[in-house]
């Protein structure tokens, strides 16, 4: 098995020469269900910084609508779901919802396969909670806008999102993936009709660079 982060970079620049930006997440996640290779986000435990954050404002759910974006293998879904939330997940890779299917046998969770860009219009200001833990900067920056505006558009009136994203500084891209975000790229969340609540740039746990952690809000009038 090769190095986790070399070959998921080798498939994702496989796919970008073809055209294809998210080809190489099936890929990667038909590997590894095959026992050929190694998801490198795969940590088998909800983000701290989700966590963190889910006990610093005494989140629950009380049963309301919950939605996890590229979802992987579930880990920050489980989260939502033990907090009270009725919890459905995506991703765009049918082997990782398969894989996190078979993890879960027992889940509350809803884990469906799905595209962000492509999403089914129910889903449209249906959640009361929505996380976005690391899609937004695996996807190439020619998408970002749109990937932002489609998070955005899943969040109910008086909803919450929190998203969690590698932070880089004002200057040129680096060669993703992953295509970390700036200031200006977490205030696209707010060109979308939500209002920012708070924006934090934390240091990672693992000494790897910085993250920002933002909540925003929809209002309830709109
Ligand atoms: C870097 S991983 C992060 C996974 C998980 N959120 C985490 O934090 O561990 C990005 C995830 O987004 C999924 N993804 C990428 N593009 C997507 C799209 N267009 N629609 C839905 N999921 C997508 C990938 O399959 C992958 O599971």
């Amino acid at each position: 098995m090769t190095d986790p982060d070399l070959h998921a970079r080798a498939l994702a620049a496989e796919a970008a020469a073809n055209n294809d930006a998210t080809g190489w997440f099936e890929r990667l996640y038909a590997e590894a269900e095959a026992g050929e290779a190694a998801v490198p986000w795969d940590t088998r435990v909800p983000h701290p910084l989700l966590v963190d954050w889910a006990d610093a404002v005494g989140l629950h759910g009380h049963g309301e609508p919950a939605l996890v974006i590229g979802c992987g293998y579930g880990d920050d879904a489980e989260f939502a779901a033990a907090r009270g939330f009725g919890v459905t997940a995506f991703d765009v890779s049918p082997s990782a919802v398969a894989g996190v299917r078979a993890r879960f046998p027992e889940s509350t969770v809803d884990y469906v396969a799905a595209d962000l860009f492509e999403l089914p219009s129910a889903w449209r200001q249906a959640y009361q909670l929505v996380i976005e833990i690391f899609t937004v900067q695996a996807l190439p920056e020619r998408l970002r806008e749109a990937a932002v505006a489609a998070i955005c558009e899943t969040v109910a009136p008086g909803g919450r999102l929190i998203v969690i994203q590698r932070q880089r500084p004002d200057g040129p891209a680096p060669e993703g993936p992953p295509w970390p975000l700036t200031r200006a790229d977490i205030d696209l969340f707010t060109a979308n009709g939500l209002a920012a609540v708070q924006i934090e740039l934390l240091p990672d746990a693992s000494g790897n660079g910085a993250r920002w952690r933002a909540e925003f809000r929809r209002p309830v009038a709109q």
